[in-house]
């Protein structure tokens, strides 16, 4: 390369953004405040928020140096499924509010790298579109639904799509007030009001694509919803989700699900116990990305009594907080299975664009492997060894 070139040259994506933190900061600079308060924020003061990042530092690993491990696998088996890495993006609704398409972003980020992805029922690509990248390692969140008849219908179209893996997120009883929402005037479709236009004026990059793709909208639901009737998105949701789950509900689930069922959104022992009754194959440890009571436990503080009660006859998967390849680390050594990620996906594709998820999973991985080898540890399954205890 010539000395000019090797000068003024274009930083690499690495340079630009080596970590998810430096991904979150420019998602903050590219998209309307409305957009990255509602990815970004939780419930209450967000104290539960702060205690999902902060309770990872509670878990450290003792490095073993003096013996020749050989090389880090984090290929493993989830519900069946062969997957290069322990981990995956999961469900988060309204995605695209943050920068366009950004479901079908991180499904392709996800494919791209050997490992499946989340789609939440309340996404802004269809669960059909979103099948087209991912297949059968498409895993679709079911929000369970008053209307068994929507509910039959989409079970039917994500079979007919080829799909496997249903979670079931069960952590949604009924409404919430998150503040920065409220104060946003936060509504799908977005309120016509100044003060989105401006905000959204602000961000001229976010807002040129915005237009050329349209105003997002819940693309696996629009169908459902009574336009004779004048029904909204809004008023649609607010008819057909909610509610608490009793094991009846969950059962009929296991009924019309005949692939493999995970239960998202657990954090109690006995919850888990009652998921693994009714057959399910899976539980999500989770407190929602501390979006629904900012009092919940964290997953740090439940999945190790979980994980023991359970034992090993069902996948224990996790979520909340994850930024860096040792959070993963961290999770698996508590117990975990597999683990997922929210908010760290969507930043990525408001940060870069289409490239965004792709670098964001490269930098997990190495990050992952690199904490491995400081370890000592080839095999993520055996993590859980090397906790310092102190
Ligand atoms: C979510 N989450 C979520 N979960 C789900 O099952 N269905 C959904 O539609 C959504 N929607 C959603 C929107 C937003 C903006 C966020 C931040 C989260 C929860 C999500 O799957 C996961 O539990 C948390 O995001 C995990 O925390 P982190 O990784 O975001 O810290």
């Amino acid at each position: 390369m010539s000395f000019l070139g090797e000068l003024f040259g274009p930083l690499t994506d690495d340079q630009r953004f080596p970590s998810i933190a430096s991904m979150e900061k420019a998602a903050k600079r590219r998209t309307p405040r409305f957009a990255y308060d509602y990815m970004a924020g939780g419930i209450g003061a967000e104290e539960g928020l702060a205690r999902n990042i902060s309770d990872f530092a509670q878990v450290k690993f003792m490095p073993r140096f003096l013996a020749e491990p050989g090389a880090v696998d984090l290929t493993t088996t989830i519900l069946g499924q062969e997957v290069a890495a322990p981990f995956a993006p999961g469900p988060v609704g309204l995605t695209g509010l943050m920068w366009p398409d950004a479901p079908l972003h991180i499904a392709r980020g996800a494919k791209a790298h050997g490992l499946p992805a989340g789609l939440s029922s309340v996404a802004t690509s269809s669960l059909e579109e979103v099948s087209a990248v991912l297949g059968d390692r498409l895993w679709f969140q079911l929000y369970p639904m008053r209307d068994p008849t929507i509910e039959e219908d989409i079970l039917a179209r994500y079979k007919a799509a080829g799909g496997e893996v249903l979670l079931v997120t069960v952590d949604i009883p009924g409404p919430t007030r998150r503040a920065r929402d409220i104060r946003n005037g936060l509504a799908v479709p977005p309120r016509r009001h100044w003060t989105t236009y401006l905000q959204g004026a602000m961000r001229p990059r976010w807002a040129i694509e915005t237009l050329k793709t349209g105003i997002p909208s819940f693309k696996t639901l629009t169908r459902y919803e009574d336009t004779a009737g004048g029904e909204t998105t809004a008023s649609l949701l607010s008819r057909v989700l909610g509610g608490h789950n009793p094991p009846e509900r969950l059962k009929r689930y296991r009924e019309l699900w005949p692939g493999k069922m995970v239960i998202k959104g657990l954090l109690s022992v006995d919850d888990a116990r009652i998921a693994q009754e009714i057959g399910a194959d899976g539980i999500i440890v989770s407190n929602h990305g501390a979006r629904q009571l900012d009092a919940a436990p964290t997953a740090i503080d439940v999945l190790p009594d979980i994980r023991q009660a359970v034992g090993g006859s069902m996948a224990v998967m996790v979520d909340g907080g994850v930024r860096t390849g040792l959070d993963i680390a961290r999770y698996l050594a508590l117990g975990a299975d597999f683990v997922l990620m929210g908010r760290p996906m969507a930043f990525s594709v408001a940060a870069m664009g289409a490239r965004g998820p792709v670098h964001a999973l490269e930098i997990l991985k190495q990050e992952l492997s690199s904490t491995m080898l400081q370890i000592g540890c080839t095999d993520p399954r055996e993590l859980g060894r090397y906790i310092y205890r102190g």
